[in-house]
């Protein structure tokens, strides 16, 4: 039976993972700072404690799993905004989370020598975009470490990915005020993630018509990518 641990396992994305993933055949590990959370998933799932911002945590809940075959790093956090209305310290604890959280557990996997790390970043990290100077900049960085890695560790025996999710209704998404185009649940996005996770594509992105647009959006220069924003988004 292979191993599979998943940080944010507790709700959203990553509890509909661990249950998929129970249904598929693996035991299954989900983490977040929330016991009563974790322990609601159930379905064989098993909870191990975890912030991933404390190097130590990780290590323990590493030592109390044991051998892990696969390692889906989704634990985020996300406080959207405007610039002059977010505090320093909100920028600094989103990417003590999203960033740094998942560096730590990178790490301290590679110490291990896990075999498969696929990480959860966010079409979000692909521009800057209005109101997500927090949570887009961590997501940025990301994405730039995972592909870094990549190239350190192709050819490898370890298998590196990076998950890219578009708008999935889940905790998280329910602080946002406005429409969020190609929305899906988060049964759909762990179907995909799961699909993924059996390939070698680096990327595992999806709703793939969200995704090829905003594909084309990034390689827009600025004088077309700003008016287009603003037509978008009002800002
Ligand atoms: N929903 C979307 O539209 C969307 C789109 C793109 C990317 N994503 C990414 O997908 C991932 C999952 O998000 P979600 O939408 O499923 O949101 P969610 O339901 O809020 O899940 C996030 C999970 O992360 C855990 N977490 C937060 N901080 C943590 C920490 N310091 N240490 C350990 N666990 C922590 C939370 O549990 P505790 O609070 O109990 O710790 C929670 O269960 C995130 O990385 C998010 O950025 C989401």
């Amino acid at each position: 039976m292979k191993t599979v641990w998943i940080t944010g396992g507790g709700s959203g994305i990553g509890k509909a993972l661990a249950l998929l993933m129970v249904a598929h055949g693996y035991k299954v590990y989900i983490s977040g700072r929330t016991l009563e959370k974790l322990q609601q998933v159930g379905a064989g799932t098993h909870p191990v404690v975890c912030d991933i911002t404390k190097t130590d945590e990780v290590k323990d809940a590493l030592d109390q799993i044991g051998h892990v075959d696969i390692a889906v790093l989704n634990a985020g956090g996300y406080e959207p905004g405007a610039v002059k209305e977010t505090s320093l310290d909100s920028f600094r604890k989103i990417m003590e989370i999203n960033y740094f959280g998942a560096v730590t557990c990178v790490l301290a996997l590679l110490e291990r020598q896990v075999k498969h790390i696929a990480v959860v970043g966010s079409v979000a990290g692909y521009r800057g975009l209005p109101n997500a100077a927090g949570y887009g900049p961590s997501k940025a960085a990301l994405i730039s470490f995972v592909e870094s890695l990549r190239t350190e560790l192709h050819g490898t025996d370890t298998k590196v990915q990076l998950v890219s999710p578009g708008f999935v209704k889940s905790p998280l998404t329910d602080q946002n005020d406005f429409d969020m185009p190609y929305i899906i649940e988060p049964e759909e996005a762990a179907d995909e993630i799961y699909k993924g996770l059996q390939t070698d594509q680096f990327e595992i992105a999806f709703p793939k018509p969200f995704v090829r647009r905003l594909k084309f959006v990034r390689l827009l220069p600025y004088k077309y990518y700003f008016p287009l924003i603003k037509k978008v988004t009002g800002s």
